[in-house]
């Protein structure tokens, strides 16, 4: 008996033992990407042309600092250099971001958590500039105005077909933006502005099995006027990416707020998802869940799996390693051969096999800007995780 005993004693010690050990070399991924982005920004000597993608025909494809990308290089130039602690990535990083500066007035646009606020918060983060402040703040006030009280949602693009108010799901991702302008100026409104549009869109942009739409198109009144996709491949199915958006929003939401209906919302986004019977093994999304066989989309996977990371710290028993396990399948499987770029190969990005919008028939099976940098934010959970150390990002400051 007391043989048995041992035997299953050591049995577990094994297999805890074997469960706790990292499944990814992230020191070594994160050197690899330094490498590649040094060479990155060799590539880049003109801070009016950001990385992007490449062309159908393999050459860069570059964009300028109104484009909705444009923040994701800088802030992966500061994540570079809160890992590495190397002066000259903070030198790079204050480049690349200073470079979207002008985009503190843009109210043509919803995206400026993506271009202004990522990487001026992380470098806010990581020097406390008081200039970074001033900017960040102004771009909130920008973001703001696209608010309408009577709708209680932020408008996302100013026309959609015949639609006057259209909102896509990955508007989600400018509210910890909003959040954070509160805590940091004191006035209530942007937070106020972040929960409605969190619930307007709860409500509205949600299939009952958790899926979302990508296009909600409203009203004068606030009333729903068409669910509709852009960059999905039809109106009914679920596009990869959207669904992205939506489980890291509302976990980013209940970080920002614990309101249990966030975080029970997130949950049930990420059990669609990690339930879907059209999930690749390797858990990267297909650029679309009804789209089996197509394309795959590794930035939707970088960007579930830095969600999935964090989600499993809200969440207790099974589904706690559920969440974490997925994560973590997904990082193995982005580290692998079969995403991740060889030094020099495409241009320099980290992963390849992204889609941005096959319906437009643009940005088909490629690398994409935003697929690096959230890969490289689900390294950085990952390793903190690893090393047992409660790591807060800059969505969370101060
Ligand atoms: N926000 C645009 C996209 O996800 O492609």
């Amino acid at each position: 008996m007391s043989r048995v005993f041992v035997f299953l004693a050591a049995l577990q010690l094994i297999v805890c033992g074997a469960y706790s050990q990292p499944k990814v070399d992230v020191d070594a991924q994160l050197k690899l990407a330094m490498q590649q982005y040094e060479l990155m920004l060799a590539e880049h000597p003109d801070t009016k042309k950001f990385p992007q993608s490449i062309w159908p025909d393999g050459s860069l494809r570059d964009m300028s600092s109104d484009w909705w990308t444009s923040g994701f290089f800088g802030a992966t130039l500061w994540y570079l250099h809160r890992y590495s602690n190397d002066p000259k990535w903070k030198d790079a990083a204050q480049k690349w971001t200073m470079a979207v500066e002008k985009e503190q007035y843009n109210t043509t646009t919803h995206d400026l958590g993506f271009m202004v606020f990522y990487p001026f918060a992380n470098g806010y983060y990581q020097t406390g500039d008081e200039n970074y402040k001033k900017i960040l703040l102004q771009g909130a006030n920008s973001l703001s105005t696209r608010f309408d009280p009577a709708r209680g949602v932020i408008k996302s693009w100013d026309k959609f077909q015949n639609f006057e108010y259209p909102v896509i799901v990955d508007n989600l991702m400018n509210l910890d933006y909003l959040t954070w302008a509160t805590r940091v100026s004191g006035d209530k409104k942007y937070r106020n502005i972040a929960i409605k549009h969190a619930d307007v869109t709860l409500k509205n942009h949600f299939r009952p099995d958790h899926s979302s739409y990508h296009v909600v198109c409203y009203g004068p009144n606030g009333e729903v006027e068409a669910r509709k996709t852009h960059q999905g491949a039809a109106d009914e199915s679920a596009w990869a990416r959207g669904q992205a958006w939506a489980v890291y929003g509302y976990t980013m939401m209940y970080r920002e707020t614990k309101k249990k209906r966030y975080l029970k919302k997130a949950q049930a986004i990420a059990d669609f998802l990690l339930s879907h019977p059209n999930l690749p093994s390797d858990k990267i999304p297909w650029w679309d869940f009804s789209r089996p066989g197509e394309e795959r989309d590794a930035s939707a996977g970088a960007i579930i799996s830095s969600a999935l990371f964090e989600l499993s710290d809200y969440t207790k028993g099974k589904k706690k390693k559920t969440y974490f396990g997925a994560a973590e399948d997904m990082l193995v499987s982005l580290s692998s051969d079969a995403y991740r770029t060889k030094l020099g190969e495409i241009h320099n990005f980290m992963l390849k096999h992204s889609t941005g919008h096959k319906p437009g028939n643009s940005e088909i099976d490629v690398p994409l800007i935003y697929a690096d940098y959230y890969y490289v934010e689900a390294l950085l959970r990952y390793k903190a995780k690893n090393e047992k150390k409660k790591i807060s990002f800059f969505h969370q400051q101060p």
